[in-house]
C-alpha cells in the first residue's frame, strides 16, 4: 500500500512541475504592468517608478532570473485598497513587505496565485475583513505578519497546511472565536495578543510564552489551567483522554491512522518539491564547483550526478588520471613535501580506487583510497603549462605554508601532461555542500556555533596566508574551498593554486566571490581576498549561494542583496531560517552580518585587514557564548 502511495507521490510531483512550467510563461514586462497598476491604485504620489527603465531598477523591487521576486515598500505612504489584478499577478514573488502603510480594505483574493510567497509582511496597516481564507494555500509561507490591522473573523484551522511557517503574528486585530488546533512543526514566533479570542490554548501552542496570548480571556498552558483541567499536565503531549467515548474498533483506527500518514506523506512531498524546486536547482549547480565530498549519502548522489554526468564509481575511475610511467619511459616519482609521511608512492596512488569529488576552478578532485586503507584527496590540475623548475618553486612556496587551518599538501607529481597534487582528505566535505547540499527533510541544521567556528577557522587560515608576506594572497576564497575535517575543524584549501595555473582556468572563477576591482584573476590582492571572505560570511549567515555568472543565472549578488534590505529587517528577512531559533544571539548575528558587509565594501581600502576580521569574529564568538549561556533555559532551545 505504501509503495503505491509513493509512486503516486512522484506522479503528483511531475504534474505540479509541468503546471509550474506553463505558468512561468509570464514575464518581467507583465510584472511591470501589474506593479504600475498597483502604483496607480495605492501609491501614485508615494512611488516614483520610471516606466522607461526596467522594473528591476524601481525602488523597492527585487528581481531574480528576470522576474520580480520581492517588493519591499515599508512605511512609504501607500494608501487605499489593493485591487485584484495587481500584486496577484506577480507569480514569482517570494517576499512582500508592505508594513507600516495606510492600506485598507480586504486583501485582494488573487494573492492566492502568489504560490511562491515565503514572506508576507502586512503589519501596521488598516486592512479589514476576515482573515483571508486563501492563506492556507500559500504553502511556502515562512513568515506571515498581519499584526496591527483590523482583521476580523476566525483563525482558519486550515493554517495547518502551512507546514513551513516559522512566524505567525496576528496580534492587535479583531479576530474572534477559539484558536484552532494548530500543529505547525516549524513555528517559533507566534502572537495572537489583543484580539477577541476566547477558549483554551491548543495543546501544541502551550509551549509559547504567556505574552503571545495577552489581553483575552484565554486559559491553558502558560496562562494556567482551564476550569476543570488538572493543574500541571506537563509532558502529556496528546490530548486524548484514556477511556474516552471512542467506539471505533482497533482495526478501523489503524486504517485511519495509515491513510492519514500516507496523505500526510503525499502533501509533504508535494510541498517540498514544489517549494524547493528552484532552491534545489541552485544548490545542485553550486556544487559544480564543490571540491570535496559531503558527508551524507543523499548529497553524495547529487554530487556524482553533477560531475559530468558521471554516475558510477567505475566511470569515475575511467576518468581518473592516466599517468603511465612505463609509457613515457621516464622514471618520475611523487615528490613529498617537508613534513609529509612517505607512506605511498606513485604506483600506489595510481592503483587506488578513485571517486570524483568535484570539478573545481583548477581541475578535478578525486578521493583516492589506497590499498593500505589510507585516504587522500588528489587534485589533477588543468591548464598548467610551466617548466618543472618553476612549478617546483611555486609548490615549495605552498609547502612552506603550515597552519592548522590550511589543508596540508602532502606531495605532488609533475610531468608534461599530468600535474597532480595530493592533499589530506577532509571527510566532512566543503562548507558549500554543507550549506546548500541537502536542504529539506533529513537535513541536520547547521548551528550558530558551528557557523561561527567555521568562520573563525577560515579567517585564521587566510590571515596566516596574508602574514607570510605583504603581497601573499589566497586568490580563490569561496565556500567550496573551505573544507571540514570535523564539525568544528574547518580548513582553507587550494591556497597558492591561483599562482600556478593559466589565465584561462582562472577566468572561470565564480564571479559571485570576485571583488569589483579585480581584472586579472592571477593577481588577487589581500583586500580582494577579504572581499571574497566577506561573501563567504554572508553565505554562512543567509544560507544563500552567491551568483555564479558563468555557470548559470541563478544565485544572488549577496552583498547587494543584503544591503538592499533595510537593517531593521535583517533579522527577519536575511538570515538563514535555520538561524531563526537563535534569538538570544540576534545581536551577534547582526554584528557578523555587518562584518560581512564591511568586508564586501566596494572600495578596497574601506575593507578591514584580515587580522581585524579575525579579532572581530573572536569577539562575536565570545559574546555569543556569554549570551547563549545566559539564555540557556530559553524555551525555544529545546524545540528541536
Ligand atoms: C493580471 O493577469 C490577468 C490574467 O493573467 C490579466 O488579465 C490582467 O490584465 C493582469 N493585470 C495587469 C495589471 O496586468
Ligand atoms: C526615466 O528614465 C529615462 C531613461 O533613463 C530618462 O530619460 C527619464 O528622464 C526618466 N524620467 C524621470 C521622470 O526620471
Ligand atoms: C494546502 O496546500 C496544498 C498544496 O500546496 C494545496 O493544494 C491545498 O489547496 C492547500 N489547502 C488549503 C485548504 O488551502
Ligand atoms: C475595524 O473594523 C470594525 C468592523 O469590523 C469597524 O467598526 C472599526 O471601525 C474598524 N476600525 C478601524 C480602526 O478601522
Ligand atoms: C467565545 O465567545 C463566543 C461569542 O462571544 C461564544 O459564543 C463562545 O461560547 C465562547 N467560547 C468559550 C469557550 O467561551
Ligand atoms: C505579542 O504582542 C503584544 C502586543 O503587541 C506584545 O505586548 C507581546 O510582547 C508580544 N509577545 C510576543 C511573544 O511576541
Amino acid at each position: 500500500m505504501s509503495r503505491r502511495h509513493r509512486r503516486m507521490d512522484s506522479l503528483f510531483a511531475l504534474l505540479f512541475f509541468v503546471a509550474s512550467l506553463s505558468t512561468a510563461a509570464a514575464d518581467l514586462a507583465g510584472d511591470g504592468i501589474a506593479l504600475m497598476a498597483f502604483r496607480s491604485a495605492v501609491g501614485k504620489s508615494a512611488l516614483s517608478w520610471n516606466a522607461s527603465v526596467s522594473p528591476c531598477q524601481w525602488p523597492g523591487v527585487g528581481c531574480e532570473r528576470n522576474r520580480v521576486v520581492s517588493l519591499r515598500l515599508p512605511g512609504t505612504g501607500l494608501i487605499g485598497q489593493i485591487p485584484v489584478g495587481t500584486l496577484g499577478n506577480l507569480s514569482d514573488v517570494h517576499t512582500l513587505s508592505l508594513r507600516l502603510n495606510a492600506l485598507s480594505g480586504s486583501l485582494p483574493t488573487d494573492l492566492a496565485r502568489c504560490t511562491q510567497l515565503r514572506n508576507l509582511y502586512l503589519q501596521g496597516n488598516r486592512f479589514s475583513g476576515e482573515v483571508p481564507a486563501f492563506l492556507p494555500s500559500l504553502s511556502c509561507l515562512v513568515r506571515l505578519d498581519l499584526a496591527d490591522n483590523n482583521f476580523s473573523g476566525s483563525i482558519p484551522p486550515a493554517l495547518n497546511n502551512l507546514t513551513r511557517i516559522g512566524t505567525l503574528y496576528l496580534q492587535n486585530n479583531q479576530i474572534t472565536g477559539e484558536i484552532p488546533e494548530l500543529d505547525l512543526p516549524n513555528l517559533v514566533q507566534f502572537n495572537v495578543s489583543f484580539n477577541r479570542l476566547n477558549g483554551s490554548i491548543p495543546v501544541k501552542l502551550r509551549g509559547m510564552p504567556a505574552d503571545s496570548f495577552v489581553g483575552m480571556p484565554l486559559c491553558g498552558g502558560p496562562l494556567g489551567p482551564c476550569p476543570g483541567e488538572a493543574a500541571p499536565p506537563a509532558g502529556n503531549g496528546g490530548s486524548s483522554p484514556s477511556g474516552g467515548g471512542s467506539k471505533l474498533s482497533g482495526g478501523a483506527i489503524a486504517g485511519i491512522a495509515i491513510s492519514a500518514v500516507a496523505l500526510f506523506l503525499i502533501i509533504v512531498t508535494i510541498v517540498f518539491l514544489f517549494c524547493r524546486q528552484k532552491t534545489d536547482a541552485m544548490a545542485t549547480k553550486s556544487m559544480d564547483t564543490g571540491a570535496a565530498k559531503p558527508p551524507e549519502v543523499e548529497v553524495a548522489l547529487t554530487d556524482k550526478r553533477v560531475v559530468d554526468g558521471v554516475g558510477a564509481k567505475g566511470a569515475a575511475v575511467a576518468a581518473a588520471p592516466t599517468v603511465s610511467p612505463a609509457g613515457t619511459g621516464s622514471k618520475k616519482q611523487l615528490v613529498f613535501l617537508r613534513n609529509a609521511p612517505r607512506v605511498y608512492d606513485l604506483e600506489d596512488l595510481l592503483r587506488a580506487s578513485a571517486e570524483v569529488l568535484g570539478k573545481g576552478t583548477f581541475g578535478t578532485a578525486y578521493k583516492a583510497v589506497l590499498e593500505t586503507g589510507l585516504v587522500v584527496a588528489v587534485k589533477r590540475l588543468r591548464d598548467v603549462n610551466m617548466p618543472e623548475k618553476e612549478f617546483k618553486e611555486k609548490i615549495d612556496d605552498i609547502g612552506m605554508m603550515d597552519h592548522p587551518n590550511l589543508v596540508p599538501l602532502q606531495s605532488y607529481y609533475h610531468s608534461n601532461d599530468e600535474k597532480l597534487l595530493v592533499y589530506d582528505y577532509m571527510p566532512l566535505g566543503s562548507l558549500s555542500s554543507l550549506l546548500h547540499g541537502n536542504r529539506g527533510s533529513g537535513r541536520t541544521p547547521l548551528s550558530w556555533e558551528t557557523r561561527t567556528s567555521i568562520a573563525m577557522a577560515a579567517a585564521r587560515g587566510i590571515e596566516y596566508i596574508h602574514s607570510t608576506s605583504r603581497t601573499a594572497s589566497h586568490g580563490n576564497i569561496k565556500s567550496s574551498n573551505i573544507l571540514l575535517a570535523d564539525t568544528f575543524d574547518a580548513r582553507v584549501s587550494d591556497h597558492g593554486l591561483a599562482h600556478l595555473v593559466g589565465a584561462s582556468a582562472t577566468s572561470n572563477r565564480i564571479a559571485g566571490y570576485r571583488a569589483p576591482e579585480v581584472t586579472d584573476t592571477r593577481r588577487i590582492s589581500q583586500k580582494a581576498d577579504v572581499y571574497s571572505f566577506g561573501v563567504v560570511l554572508l553565505e554562512l549567515l543567509t544560507g544563500k549561494a552567491p551568483a555564479q555568472a558563468l555557470l548559470n543565472e541563478d544565485g544572488v549578488d549577496l552583498p547587494r542583496w543584503v544591503q538592499s534590505v533595510v537593517r531593521e529587517e535583517w533579522t527577519s528577512e536575511v538570515f538563514d531560517l535555520e538561524l531563526l531559533r537563535y534569538q538570544s544571539v540576534e545581536d551577534e548575528m547582526v554584528q557578523m552580518l555587518q562584518l560581512g558587509v564591511n568586508c564586501t565594501a566596494q572600495y578596497p581600502d574601506r575593507r578591514p585587514a584580515m587580522s581585524v576580521v579575525v579579532s572581530t569574529i573572536e569577539e562575536i564568538q565570545r559574546s555569543s557564548i556569554a549570551a547563549r549561556r545566559k539564555d540557556q533555559q530559553q524555551v525555544f532551545d529545546d524545540d528541536r
